[in-house]
């Protein structure tokens, strides 16, 4: 198992890279190889669908995505949506998403914007058949400490997203292996 989360926020003060750092700690617990990525650090063109998939951070971005297996990406809820950084991200690395397991952490201003991801789950899952986690971490202000780290409510969740999509990325891993022959005794 390969896990990767990626911090999707541009903002220096971001809640949902606190989210970040706490799925990257969970996925530590049963994997070495668990992955973090935040876009602040990795600063990426617009996509315009040409040039910019020449762009030096791209290539490296989709190779950490296809190595990886399940990802989650920690979202800003901006205007009813996952942010921009993060439709780009996809709109730059497309077929590297294709058939991975992928989950959600968001931070949000308030609770009525608990269904913005989903324009992002359908995309992954009708253009690229990835398997979405059907639970998602939603976090407002009042979960966050002040050094930015989650409350132990969204810990608690964050835990239960990390292991359900680790259980299932194995389970879809084994499901489309390809069949074994059969014993000979
Ligand atoms: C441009 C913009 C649009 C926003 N739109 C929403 C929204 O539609 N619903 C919501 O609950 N919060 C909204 N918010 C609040 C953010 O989701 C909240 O500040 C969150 O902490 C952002 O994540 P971040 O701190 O990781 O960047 C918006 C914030 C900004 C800056």
């Amino acid at each position: 198992m390969n896990p990767l989360v990626i911090s999707c926020s541009l903002n220096p003060d971001s809640r949902s890279a606190g989210l970040a750092r706490q799925a990257h700690e969970s996925f530590r617990q049963v994997s070495n190889d668990a992955k973090l990525i935040d876009l602040r650090q990795t600063p990426l063109p617009i996509c315009d669908g040409g040039p910019s998939y020449q762009h030096g951070s791209v290539g490296p971005l989709a190779a950490a995505i296809s190595d990886a297996d399940p990802i989650l990406l920690a979202v800003p809820v901006y205007n009813y949506y996952g942010n921009a950084a993060a439709k780009n991200l996809i709109e730059l690395t497309g077929r590297a998403w294709t058939g991975k397991v992928v989950g959600f952490l968001c931070a949000a201003g308030g609770q009525g914007s608990y269904m913005s991801v989903m324009s992002l789950a359908n995309s992954l899952m009708l253009d690229f058949r990835c398997l979405i986690v059907p639970r998602f971490v939603y976090a407002t202000g009042e979960h966050f400490n002040e050094d930015g780290s989650v409350n132990d409510t969204i810990a608690r969740r964050t835990d239960e997203l990390c292991e359900t999509a680790a259980g299932l990325a194995e389970a879809w891993e084994q499901a489309q292996a390809p069949a074994g022959r059969a014993e000979v005794n």
